[in-house]
């Protein structure tokens, strides 16, 4: 029997992941989202590509957390996305609401289900998460990391002329503006781009990656969903599949990296049990003071949620 998805809001981000899943045969998925008809809508659309996409997973839409129960995984993408002039953490209050309202309905049919939070501020709304749900913090984390390190990569391959199969980037740190990308654990072919590319150029790429949600905001007006989908599915895909992949996400630190009761992102290992290890690296003055200052600027939302 296939393995269960349910993905909350069939927005931009939601529709998009769900699409995703199925056509790439991780899971069976349900969409959910408060308008009626809309993930009704979106799932009988997009199953009626399946015979020409060729895939056999099954979706179902639905306003009724009834037709969740069971899932394996819920992924999380309800609530506003930002306009341009907002910040993430402009949002917190509207999506802090949405994102508790969903955790209480959809835990008691899935209790035994990971969460993965996408909705912004990301890592306030894990904690969020985690607060009204009362779960480990294997099973509740987010996606951000993934993403920021999938936009550096494309930033790298382009100025190099190179694949972007052969980069790879990291980026800790929460996910705003103070996110921290490590040009010394990012590499191309296995050679860090420290030997490949002049100091300004990668200062330049590292500020673009910062900005990436936000150069998206200004184009669209709306945030992006192609590649934050593209992230979320790569985790999804990890758990179903129990990968254990080592991905950068949002996860809730208990001592690592000198930090607690905070969520942050660094590299886990992604398996069926969700986040199975934080992994720690070694990071010079510089970089944990970087890291200091974005767990700063995440605590401080902490502050202001009711929940
Ligand atoms: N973590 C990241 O890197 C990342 C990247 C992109 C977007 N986001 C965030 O993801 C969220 C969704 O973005 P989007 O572009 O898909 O927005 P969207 O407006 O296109 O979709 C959001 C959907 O959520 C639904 N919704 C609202 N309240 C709900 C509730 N209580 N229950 C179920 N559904 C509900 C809405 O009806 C809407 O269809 C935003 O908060 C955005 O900031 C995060």
């Amino acid at each position: 029997m296939n393995q269960k998805v349910t993905v909350v809001g069939a927005g931009n981000v939601g529709a998009t992941v769900a699409q995703r899943i199925v056509e790439k045969e991780i899971a069976d998925v349900v969409l959910v989202d408060i308008i009626p008809g809309f993930p009704q809508g979106k799932a009988l659309d997009m199953l009626e590509s399946a015979p020409v996409e060729r895939f056999d997973s099954k979706m179902i839409g639905s306003n009724d957390y009834a037709a969740t129960s069971g899932s394996d995984v819920v992924v999380i993408t309800a609530g506003v996305p930002r306009k341009p002039g907002m910040s993430r953490d402009d949002l917190v209050a509207t999506n802090e609401g949405i994102v508790g309202d969903v955790v209480r309905k959809v835990l008691p049919g899935s209790p035994g289900a990971i969460l993965i939070i996408v909705s912004n501020p990301l890592d306030a709304m894990c904690e969020v998460a985690r607060r009204v749900s009362g779960l480990p913090r294997e099973r509740v984390f987010g996606m951000a990391g993934i993403l920021d390190s999938s936009r550096m990569r494309f930033f790298l391959a382009e100025a190099l002329g190179v694949s972007v199969e052969s980069t790879q980037a990291f980026v800790l740190g929460g996910h705003g503006d103070t996110m921290v990308p490590l040009t010394r654990y990012s590499t191309v072919g296995g050679v860090p781009v420290t030997e490949l590319l002049p100091k300004e150029k990668l200062d330049a790429i590292v500020q673009r990656t910062r900005d990436g949600g936000i150069e998206i905001v200004n184009l669209l007006k709306t945030s992006a969903w192609y590649a934050p989908a593209s992230a979320a599915v790569e985790m999804v895909d990890s758990v179903i599949r129990d990968k254990k992949k080592i991905l950068p996400c949002a996860a809730y630190l208990q001592g690592e990296y000198g930090m607690r009761d905070v969520y942050l992102g660094v590299p886990v290992k992604l398996g069926a049990g969700g986040v199975e290890q934080v992994i720690e690296i070694t990071l010079t003055a510089e970089e944990k003071a970087a890291l200091e200052k974005s767990a700063g600027a995440v605590r401080e939302l902490f502050k202001i949620l009711k929940v």
